[in-house]
């Protein structure tokens, strides 16, 4: 299989729209951009490009938003941040910078300040954009937050906050989604909308690459070995989306399948149906899954490792730390759909059983909500989503907690003894979506 390159191919427009901002904000203003494009289109490698032009007299840092499975990890991409300028200027220098609501970052990265009891968490927009600001008071500050399609409402308030720190702040701001991911009533929309209507921000739209782009990169990719058929072939297929010319090239050869979604199951399908099984069970745990998660969910030690190995030497899982992940969200995507319905409430629920047994952290009580909620058991479900709505409320994860209340309510009725099931009254539940919702 070949590796991804860090080749770009085309996109030399889009790019000389992102280093005009950059060289305005070397300059003295502060400009946003937002880059918007489908699934693996390239916007992270065009990203990652204009982070290396940036250069050392500038600070660059990047964040990415995060799918916990069950909704945005919170504080994500500004966690990422915040680390990201304490390596580049040192803890001390972060805590001064950020002035007197420092503390309110100790809520994002644990350990890094001793957070004061009722320490404001709505502040932390001003101060992520106090400290930016006041990094760029000595040098231009690139901020990348990437993913927004998964921000929680908290980064959010971050981002837009940052859009308008003021106009002669020497700070670039480079905004990420998915635009297939954000449709009509998505809560980053109105974030978007108004970064439009107050012209704080332009936009860059990827495309998918042209004939000829697929070609050079196919070519590239395949290192001479493939004849113009084959390139033909390639970009007919992968419909110039960059990630599928990648998967196209390593299965040159092959009978090259009709539809986009058979090319995410190129790998998957090669494999012995045992590995298949056991990677639609991965697929239900989400993009990673904790090894211990996974093991319980699997119940078979030894059949895990084999499994786990011959994945990952396929290429279609990588293991990274402790937790296995699909190389790519979109693979996962499309393995999940492979289950049956008997066999995705079966593993939901070994999932769902599996996280209880673990620590009760925010994230893991919305893993257990989660599992419940897809394993269709109504009762287990509504009693761990309002668990993991009071989990997320108390973390400041408010939009987190909203969507776990949500579901609690379109449970209610299904739960007999609702009442009683979830520990608090229906009108309770009510008021608490309300102030989530505020
Ligand atoms: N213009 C390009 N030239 C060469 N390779 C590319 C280009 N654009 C994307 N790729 C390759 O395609 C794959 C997907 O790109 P990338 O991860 O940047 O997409 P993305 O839009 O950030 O995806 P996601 O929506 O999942 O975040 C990567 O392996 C990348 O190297
Ligand atoms: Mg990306």
């Amino acid at each position: 299989m070949l590796a991804p390159t860090a080749l770009l191919v085309g996109r030399s427009y889009e790019l000389e729209a992102l280093q005009a901002a950059l060289a305005e904000a070397r300059r003295g203003s502060t400009r946003t951009v937002v880059v918007a494009g489908e699934a693996r289109i390239g916007k992270t490698l065009l990203l990652d490009e204009l982070v290396s032009r940036v250069g050392p007299e500038a600070a660059a840092v990047v964040g990415r938003c995060v799918d916990s499975g069950s909704g945005p990890l919170p504080h994500a991409a500004v966690a990422a941040i915040v680390l990201a300028l304490v390596r580049e200027l040192g803890r001390d220098e972060v805590l001064a910078a950020a002035g007197a609501g420092a503390d309110v970052l100790g809520a994002v990265v644990p350990g890094l300040v001793e957070m004061r009891p009722g320490a404001a968490l709505d502040r932390l927009p001003d101060v992520l954009a106090d400290l930016v600001a006041s990094v760029a008071a000595s040098r231009p500050v690139v901020v990348v937050v990437e993913d927004l399609h998964w921000a929680d409402g908290a980064t959010r308030a971050a981002v837009a906050r940052l859009a308008r720190l003021p106009g002669d702040a020497r700070v670039l701001v480079v905004l990420s989604y998915r635009s297939d991911d954000v449709g009509r009533g998505h809560p980053l929309r109105p974030l978007l909308a108004e970064l439009e209507r107050s012209r704080l921000a332009t936009r860059v739209e990827l495309a998918r690459l042209s004939a000829g782009e697929v070609a050079e990169l196919a070519r590239a990719l395949g290192d001479g070995g493939l004849d113009a058929l084959d390139v033909e072939r390639i970009a007919d297929r992968s419909e110039g989306v960059p990630f599928y010319v990648e998967e196209l090239v390593s299965f040159v050869g092959t009978a090259l399948p009709e539809s986009l979604r058979d090319v995410l199951l190129l790998r998957y399908e090669q494999l012995d149906p045992g590995v298949r099984t056991f990677l639609r069970t991965v697929a239900a745990g989400g993009v990673s899954v904790p090894h211990d998660v996974l093991a319980a969910a699997v119940g078979d030690p030894d059949a895990l490792d084999a499994a786990a190995r011959a994945a990952v030497e396929a290429h279609v899982l990588v293991a990274a730390g402790a937790e296995y992940a699909f190389r790519h969200a979109l693979v996962q995507e499309a393995v999940y759909g492979e289950l049956l319905p008997g066999e995705r409430t079966r593993i939901h629920a070994a999932y769902a059983r599996a996280y209880e047994a673990r620590p009760a952290t925010a994230r893991t009580l919305a893993e257990v909500a989660n599992h419940w909620w897809r394993a269709r058991v109504p009762d287990r479900a509504l009693a761990s989503a309002v668990t993991a709505q009071a989990a997320a409320e108390a973390t400041g994860a408010t939009s987190t907690a909203a969507e776990h209340g949500e579901r609690a309510l379109e449970l209610w009725h299904e739960v007999p003894d609702a009442e009683a099931v979830a520990g608090v009254s229906h009108h309770e539940l009510l008021a608490r979506a309300r102030s989530d919702h505020a």
